[in-house]
């Protein structure tokens, strides 16, 4: 029954926003995609939030045991009963896993601290499939049993920093966890629909931008940055509201940018002052006490009510204070310090500023970097999101520093309602298709390896003599598309005619290099330079044009995906487009039937 009745459509389309902190779903049905819903009641939360916390809770045989608030409430307990039975290991409590995924030393340094079996996939895979199933339940208590998890289309949000190999194993774990139907999932009940990979600052500009609908804030032409300030990811994007026919058209005007940071970096500053002010913290190995401490800060008694103004008093958990007032006397410099002392801790406004200020500085001189890389073109709108944009302090230093009516420059900070759910809520948008982006910036140069004339200069090594007698120089880049250009997305870019070296060949190695670098690359042996794909090309008809043949090689940019076409101009049978190679940036399976959506 469940396929037959199935249509092409999906019945429901979820956004998930798996942060590195907290994680959270919207959704909407199709008979009315602009009534976008969030989720706020999660089990044990202390209070009604868009998102859950990021854990997961195991046994210390590594069997999962709780996932998202409940997960922190069943590792208090386990501490509680361990503290009181002297009870030995009390299981694994692992927050904040999300940047394991992306290589490098932040995850190298994540993953040392962790058994052997939790690995990235395990926890990703693990953490997926429990929010999955809990919205799969919470959509049949809202829409009837008759709605079938199959007829769900999800889109998953991940940072726009992230590199594609990253993206790709978000969408292998996606499968594995039981979201979608793939290679790796092929449980009836897993959604048809292709999983949809969304780019947070994205996601969260159309949300800002349907949140402005009613206002004539932003009109075509307008320009706005949007700075997702997460958990663990600051993102960045600015967009320019183009006319079009879909309620929200944009193009990026320029290249996405973002760098680990946010939330979390606070929280560390915070134990990192505690840690100074409380000499024996540094070595006091009690979960139970540091779990309290986190407890306070992240409550609203911490961190969440700074303002800028005032200071703090934390009243110390008693083994804590005991341990502090032992380690003063063992060192002789507790004289002159009562009981009451080590009772509680103060910290003032300017030690609470600086803990805040080190992110608030990285959010500045990213915001102040998209500025001056756009200095042709103003920015009329600076949108705060994210979990971080919540904070009174973060948001009255950046509108202080960056809303402007100086010198006929106008420009304004705007922090939007629920900054929480605005990526979840955008993604819905991206995954319905009433919101695009018609152009991206690339952030790359793409290019053919090719021979040229030599030139002076060129590389010796790399020189040969065609059969004209003409010096060569082979491995050249040539650039099809620059680093910082504009590509309409489903469109063919840049076009080139080449020709063989040599009269008698009878192939054409078409091979296409990618350049991360800053400087366009000279030759496909530069540093940064990758090559994507590679094709062996037929030119053995009407061999008497000899290098006069003519070969005209392009290339259609996807959203992920780069293809590349060869077609034989002026010799051999067939003169049709024939397409080489499909080059998947990011390994996206995302199926696009209309033009220019995401
Ligand atoms: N009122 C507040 N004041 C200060 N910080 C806050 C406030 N509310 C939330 N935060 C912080 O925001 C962060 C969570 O933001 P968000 O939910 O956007 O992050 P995330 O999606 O988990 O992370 P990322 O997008 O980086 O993966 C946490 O560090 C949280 O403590
Ligand atoms: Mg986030």
């Amino acid at each position: 029954m469940a396929s037959s009745s199935r249509s092409s459509q999906p019945k429901v389309i979820v956004g998930l926003d798996f942060g590195t902190t907290f994680s959270g779903f919207s959704f909407a049905h199709r008979s009315d995609p602009d009534d976008v819903q969030s989720f706020y009641d999660w089990p044990d939360a202390g209070r009604p939030y868009c998102k859950t916390q990021t854990s997961l809770f195991y046994s210390p045989a590594g069997e999962l045991l709780a996932w998202g608030w409940s997960a922190l409430k069943a590792y208090s307990e386990a501490l509680q009963v361990s503290s009181s039975t002297g009870q030995g290991e009390v299981g694994l409590l692992v927050s904040k896993f999300k940047p394991i995924l992306e290589d490098g030393e932040l995850a190298k340094s994540m993953l040392e601290v962790l058994p052997g079996w939790a690995t990235a996939e395990k926890l990703i895979v693990d953490y997926l499939g429990c929010i999955s199933e809990f919205i799969g339940g919470h959509l049949r208590q809202k829409y009837g049993s008759c709605l079938l998890r199959e007829e769900v289309a999800w889109c998953l949000s991940v940072p726009a920093i992230w590199s594609d190999a990253s993206k790709r194993k978000m969408e292998i774990y996606a499968e594995k966890a039981g979201i979608v139907k793939g290679k790796h999932c092929s449980s009836s009940e897993a959604s048809s629909f292709p999983l949809k990979i969304v780019l947070e600052p994205e996601a969260a500009s159309f949300y800002c931008q349907k949140q402005l609908k009613d206002t004539a804030i932003l009109c075509n032409g307008d320009k706005f940055l949007t700075v997702d300030v997460g958990g663990g990811t600051i993102d960045l994007v600015v967009h320019e509201k183009v006319e079009g026919g879909s309620s929200y058209e944009v193009r990026e005007v320029s290249a996405s940018s973002g760098e680990l940071g946010g939330g979390t970096y606070v929280d560390k500053n915070f134990l990192g002052l505690l840690k100074r002010k409380i000499g024996c913290l540094e070595s006091f190995d009690d979960p139970e006490t540091l779990h309290k401490i986190t407890r306070w800060w992240l409550g609203s008694l911490g961190k969440s009510s700074f303002d800028g103004t005032g200071f703090k008093l934390y009243e110390l958990p008693r083994k804590l204070s005991k341990a502090w007032k032992k380690f003063d006397e063992q060192l002789g410099c507790a004289e002159g310090h009562d009981e009451e002392y080590y009772e509680e801790i103060k910290l003032s406004e300017e030690e609470l500023r600086g803990i805040f200020d080190t992110e608030i500085e990285k959010v500045a001189a990213l915001i102040d970097k998209q500025l001056s890389h756009c200095r042709d073109t103003m920015i009329q709108h600076v949108f705060l999101v994210g979990g971080f944009a919540e904070s009174p302090y973060l948001v009255k230093k950046i509108t202080e520093k960056y809303n402007s009516s100086n010198a006929g420059v106008t420009r304004e900070v705007i922090a939007p309602p629920s900054p929480g759910a605005a990526i979840c809520k955008g993604a819905v948008a991206l995954g319905f298709g009433t919101a695009a982006v018609v152009s991206r910036i690339s952030k790359k140069w793409y290019g053919l390896r090719t021979a040229q004339r030599f030139q002076e200069g060129d590389r010796e090594e790399y020189k040969f003599v065609n059969d004209e007698g003409a010096d060569m120089c082979d491995k050249k880049f040539q650039i099809f598309v620059k680093n910082g250009e504009s590509i309409a997305e489903d469109t063919f870019v840049s076009e080139r005619n080449l020709g063989p070296s040599f009269a008698k060949q009878r192939s054409m190695t078409i091979e296409l290099f990618s350049s991360s670098g800053e400087i366009a690359p000279s030759y496909v042996t530069d540093p940064g330079c990758k090559r994507l794909g590679k094709y062996i090309f037929d030119i053995s008809e009407n061999m008497e044009l000899g290098n006069k043949r003519s070969v005209f090689v392009s290339m259609y940019f996807g959203r992920s995906t780069i293809q590349v076409f060869a077609q034989r101009i002026n010799f051999g049978k067939n003169r049709q487009p024939e397409k080489l190679y499909c080059v998947d940036l990011s390994g996206s399976s995302i199926g696009r039937k209309r033009k220019s959506r995401i």
